[in-house]
């Protein structure tokens, strides 16, 4: 198990492409830190430099304290598991996952010992002898997963590795995943651009956009305080509704709307954008009306119903009750509740008011 400390880490590409801006990170032990971001934001880079696949161009890399950046990949005892398998064809599933302690003289009888030891984790026992193209996708990425478990490494790294799957298998092997970092404890970081994954698998998540660090924090606080709007957008989904106004003091005033919106005294004055979780708008009763919306499209997901309208000119989402009958072309009276929405600046950073609804 390791503690990995990134200090001011910059990798910047041969062809000059800046991919990562001086990235400070501490991942604690034991800790499960999920990297996440759009296509492009330095998710791979970053998580390379870790591994010694990829050069730092600049800052250093600290794996229980001891400065490993120049270090060799094989020195720094970090596993890494990637989208894309990578098993060897012709070997079974026990030659594959021996592979690389063979390669290291380990005693034979370790070998087989550590091999059916993370057969069992996996449950792929009954799949040792055969070979990969025998094998669904999600087994084989638990083969890939169990050659990375009998190293027991300090650290494991994981890029994207069940992007591969199908939708179904991506949540089984996302609990599977969760329940091994349970077991091993093992210090894990997982890239992913996906948010449920996310969500649910990190102890803490680093939000990534162009090379930079957003925001690092738990999974709930990320939702309820984004530290600006490119996180707001990121984390949740449905994303967050934006209504671009001004703040005058005691109100909100959307662009496009008649009136301002009474939404607290002691408000700054200024431009800023108000940000509205779909979950914070809702049709029922008793509670202070926004405006009266015209339902564009209404999907009823089993759960819950995600309706689509425009609210002052900008196109908005509610997360309502299944149970209620809703069509397209419906006016309702669009109601905000007591949390759910934030201001933000008009550089995107989160206006930190006592009246900001939680
Ligand atoms: N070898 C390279 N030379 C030059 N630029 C590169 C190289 N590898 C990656 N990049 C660029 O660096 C940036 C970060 O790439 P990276 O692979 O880290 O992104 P990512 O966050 O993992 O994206 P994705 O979600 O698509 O995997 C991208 O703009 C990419 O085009
Ligand atoms: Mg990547």
């Amino acid at each position: 198990m390791a503690a990995i400390q990134l200090q001011q880490l910059v990798k910047r590409y041969p062809n000059g492409h800046l991919a990562v801006q001086t990235l400070d990170l501490e991942i604690r032990d034991g800790e499960f830190l999920v990297l996440v971001g759009p296509s492009g934001c330095g998710k791979s880079t970053t998580l390379r430099m870790i591994a010694g696949l990829e050069e730092a161009s600049e800052g250093r890399i600290l794996i229980d304290g001891k400065d490993v950046t120049q270090a060799a990949p094989a020195e720094r005892d970090i596993a890494m598991v990637f989208q894309n398998y990578a098993l060897y064809p012709h070997m079974s599933v026990r030659e594959n996952m021996a592979f690389g302690l063979r390669m290291r003289k380990l005693a034979e009888a370790e070998i087989q010992r550590r091999v059916d030891e993370a057969a069992a984790i996996l449950g792929v026992e009954d799949l040792l002898d055969r070979r990969p193209r025998e094998m669904s996708g999600g087994q084989r990425q638990r083969v890939a997963l169990g050659r990375a478990i009998v190293r027991q490494p300090k650290a494991f790294l994981f890029d994207e590795p069940l992007s591969n799957l199908d939708a179904k298998l991506r949540v089984h092997m996302r609990t599977e995943i969760a329940r091994l970092h349970r077991r091993l404890g093992t210090t894990m970081i997982y890239v992913t651009h996906d948010q449920v994954e996310a969500m649910t698998l990190g102890d803490r998540i680093v939000v990534m956009n162009q090379g930079r660090v957003q925001q690092v924090e738990t999974p709930m606080e990320l939702y309820r305080r984004p530290a600006n709007r490119f996180v707001a957008g990121f984390i949740g989904s449905p994303a967050m509704n934006v209504l671009p106004g001004r703040l005058t003091g005691q109100a909100f005033h959307p662009e496009g709307a008649h009136e301002a919106l009474p939404l607290g005294a002691g408000l700054p004055v200024g431009s800023a954008t108000l940000g509205l979780r779909p979950e914070s708008l809702d049709i029922q009763a008793g509670l202070p009306v926004l405006a009266e919306v015209e339902l564009d499209v209404v999907e009823r997901m089993g759960h819950e119903t995600l309706a689509y309208f425009h609210l002052f000119g900008q196109a908005c989402v509610a997360r309502l009750a299944p149970e209620l009958s809703l069509r397209p072309g419906q006016r309702v009276p669009l109601g905000l509740k007591a949390s759910g929405w934030h201001f933000f600046a008009q550089e995107g950073e989160q206006l930190r008011l006592n009246q900001e609804g939680q």
